[in-house]
């Protein structure tokens, strides 16, 4: 698609701190002039409907599932790739750090030699242009697995990084205080039977604290020595939130309970909470309820995490569901703030001298409908 945008009129759109009736126009693929009212001359009509930034994605694993579509099929990494990229695209993300495992998971997950090879399909879309959305790699990194390091230093021999998560799954811990919760989660998902799960949970205690002992200092040194963003996951004491602090930590994956994102707010930590979840009025491990968070001032970015189209939805939601957010704010928790934790300062934003990554929105009811994606001025959807 060779669509190259140089004005949109008829919009209402929607800057970092309100919204308005106008026109914007574009040029060498950035944002180069803002006016309210009737455009100086024809271009894009949007006939009425929302512009919006292009959204910034930070963690998103719905590449697992394009890629194993079905337990232990794997299916080409090309095509995966693609599919995914244009699902994501149509979801109104421009940027999307694609996030994948290193590190073995309790069900025999993680990538290994396959991240790899979906390094090397995301490297080859870059390279050749083939790409709707712009893909970054956010490394989930499992902390207490074995092989975490080992596949953290390959991946990071042939590819950038630019976001690294430290996550542990230990039962008993964080994410799975609730070691009920922990058995019914690991059930469904690796198709083991409670007793199963349960059977060695202290010995997987033990060796877990072991290998977390090594591996987390290791990455940490390692992702300071390359200037790498780092995020912390499911923390959910406050003990655990002064850790992330001293890690350097610039933003807190889905913090568990309220003490642990109040304690992320009052220390300046960005918190990001999952879209799903605020739109289900839940988390489906029963921690922390997005909305909950946001209530208490405890909710600075959205994320995908496994439905792609949650991220717009929810944002559209959040000024009916949260008193004194209105659709600006609303829209930065997916544009403008993930933008710059990660440092990406040229976009994000409906300004001027940004990248012209845009949105067009209807809306069909409640629920908003993408119906143009332009990429640095060139249409992608
Ligand atoms: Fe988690």
């Amino acid at each position: 698609m060779t669509d190259n945008l140089t004005l949109i009129e008829n919009a209402e759109i929607v800057l970092a701190d309100c919204t308005f009736r106008g026109w914007l126009a574009v040029d060498g693929g950035n944002i180069v002039e803002i006016g309210e009212g009737k455009a100086p001359e024809r271009g894009h009509d949007a006939q009425g409907d929302y512009i919006v930034p292009g959204l910034v994605e930070l963690h998103t694993d719905h590449l697992e599932s394009h890629y194993v579509p079905r337990p232990k099929v794997r299916w080409n990494t090309m095509g995966a790739v693609m599919a995914y990229d244009a699902q994501i695209a149509a979801s109104g993300i421009t940027t999307v750090f694609d996030s994948l495992r290193a590190g073995a998971d309790l069900d025999g997950g993680g990538f290994g030699a396959d991240l790899l090879a979906l390094g090397e399909a995301l490297e080859e879309g870059r390279r050749n242009n083939l790409f709707r959305a712009e893909h970054r790699t956010h490394l989930r990194c499992e902390i207490p697995a074995p092989d975490v390091v080992e596949d953290v230093m390959a991946y990071a021999e042939k590819f950038d990084i630019s976001l690294m998560s430290l996550m542990d799954h230990t039962p008993g811990r964080r994410q799975f205080r609730d070691l009920e919760k922990y058995a019914i989660y690991y059930c469904r998902k690796s198709g083991k039977s409670a007793d199963e799960i349960m059977s060695d949970v202290d010995r997987r205690v033990a060796d877990n604290s072991a290998r977390s002992a090594v591996n987390r200092p290791a990455l940490v040194a390692f992702a300071r020595r390359r200037n790498i963003p780092l995020a912390s996951h499911d923390d959910t004491t406050v003990d655990e939130v002064a850790t992330s602090l001293e890690e350097g930590v610039a933003l807190a994956e889905f913090p568990t309970t309220i003490e642990s994102a109040i304690a992320c707010r009052d220390n300046k930590v960005a918190v990001m909470m999952g879209a799903p979840n605020l739109i289900r009025g839940g988390s489906h491990s029963g921690n922390l309820s997005a909305l909950e968070s946001a209530e208490s001032g405890c909710l600075d970015i959205l994320s995908s995490d496994y439905v792609p189209g949650s991220l717009l939805m929810a944002a559209f939601d959040m000024p009916n569901r949260i008193e004194g957010v209105d659709l600006a704010a609303a829209i930065r928790t997916v544009t403008k703030t993930p933008a710059e934790v990660t440092g990406l300062a040229d976009r994000g934003e409906i300004a001027t001298g940004k990248r012209a990554d845009l949105v067009r929105v209807a809306m069909a009811g409640s629920v908003p409908v993408v119906r143009r994606v332009w990429r640095g001025g060139q249409r992608v959807v």
